[in-house]
């Protein structure tokens, strides 16, 4: 079967991290990289060998490109966004799929009217550790959920928010703690516990003061199910600790910290839990961004999610994280934004 052609737009800290995970994917191939920034573009384009622009609009008049990966800055994606689908291209994006739900729901209409994928990057989901959490819940092994839980205790140094201007704006960055760095637990969080009903928050700037955005939060959840849990995300955490997702019922407990299982019983045990018993001290897969954004991810996450997005093209089928699934960590994120701002519980 032919390869998937890509592209990518956003060249900067993320873009070389799709360049890397769509070369090591069999089914895809790197065709066109664009940049505004020309040094940026040629750097990364030299790397892999593929076409280099400073205007995504021309590579997207290029035939043998099918996938185009988003990786500009968040509130920098819906115009492009529009204009990928318009020009037929099917589209990756990187998380937040945009800066709000509105926003997002343009990138949706565009890409429906124009009959083209949308798939949102949310790597920690394919960590081995988040499938055997989500395969134990489809299975009932927890009994009834009653607590769901995501811890995202980081740092991130001045110099980070200093490294781009967009960095912890309110208009490109959407918000902070939460929008940029936590999303990826709370979308596991919503995929492993079901949506959210009711959440009533609290948000500050503990050690970033000039920022626009948080630097801390707390949640405090009512899941549609009837489970409580809880939110607590921040940038001011020094050194910064893994992220750690829990999950509990009455007959199991399970938690993760970035992807890798870290406790894991159940009331009902199985055979197959003594090889997950086995790798309880093992490091997650996809590295952490505890402590500084890149330093410890690996390309592995985006590998197996391109290898997903690629594969969907080719077999006509829908990716296994689109555009809907992409808006759910978006709207909760809104509703935890608009409680600490009214002193009020919101619901969803
Ligand atoms: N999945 C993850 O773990 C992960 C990690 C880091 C960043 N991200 C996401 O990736 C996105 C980018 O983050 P980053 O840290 O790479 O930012 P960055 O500032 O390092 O890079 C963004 C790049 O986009 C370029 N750009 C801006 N407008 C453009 C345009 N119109 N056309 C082409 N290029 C344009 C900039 O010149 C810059 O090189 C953010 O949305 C962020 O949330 C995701």
């Amino acid at each position: 079967m032919a390869k998937v052609g890509f592209g990518i737009i956003g060249c900067g800290n993320i873009g070389p991290v799709h360049a890397a995970a769509i070369a090591a994917v069999s089914q895809a191939k790197l065709v066109a990289v664009s940049d505004i920034v020309e040094a940026t573009a040629q750097k990364l384009g030299g790397q892999y060998g593929a076409e280099v622009h400073t205007d995504y609009r021309k590579m997207l008049e290029r035939k043998d490109i099918q996938a185009v990966c988003l990786c500009v800055p968040s509130g920098l994606r819906v115009e492009i966004a529009e204009a990928c689908a318009a020009a037929g291209k099917n589209i990756l994006s990187e998380k937040p799929l945009e800066v709000s739900t509105k926003r997002i729901d343009r990138i949706i209409a565009a890409t429906d009217k124009a009959g083209v994928r949308l798939g949102c990057i949310f790597q920690s989901r394919f960590a081995e550790g988040s499938l055997l959490v989500k395969k134990a819940i489809e299975q009932g092994r927890f009994g009834k959920l009653v607590l769901g839980d995501a811890y995202i205790k980081w740092y991130r140094s001045p110099e980070y928010y200093a490294s781009g201007a967009w960095r912890g704006t309110k208009k490109l960055d959407g918000g902070g703690a939460l929008m940029n760095q936590g999303i990826h637990q709370i979308d596991l969080l919503q995929w492993f516990m079901g949506p959210v009903a009711a959440v009533t928050a609290k948000t500050t700037r503990a050690l970033h003061a000039g920022l626009e955005v948080e630097d801390l939060a707390t949640a405090m959840l009512e899941f549609k199910s009837g489970a409580f849990g809880v939110i607590e995300g921040s940038t001011a955490v020094w050194p910064g600790h893994p992220a750690r997702v829990e999950v509990h019922g009455t007959e199991g407990s399970v938690y993760t910290e970035d992807g890798a299982i870290k406790f894991w019983q159940f009331k009902k045990r199985l055979a197959s839990d003594a090889k997950i018993e086995a790798g309880l001290s093992r490091e997650s897969e996809l590295g952490t961004g505890a402590g500084d954004p890149l330093s410890g991810l690996k390309t592995e996450g985006h590998r197996r999610q391109i290898m997903d997005f690629a594969q969907a093209i080719q077999k006509g089928r829908a990716p296994l994280i689109d555009g809907r699934e992409g808006r759910n960590a978006v709207a909760l994120i809104e509703a935890i934004y608009k409680s600490a701002a009214t002193g009020k519980t919101v619901k969803l």
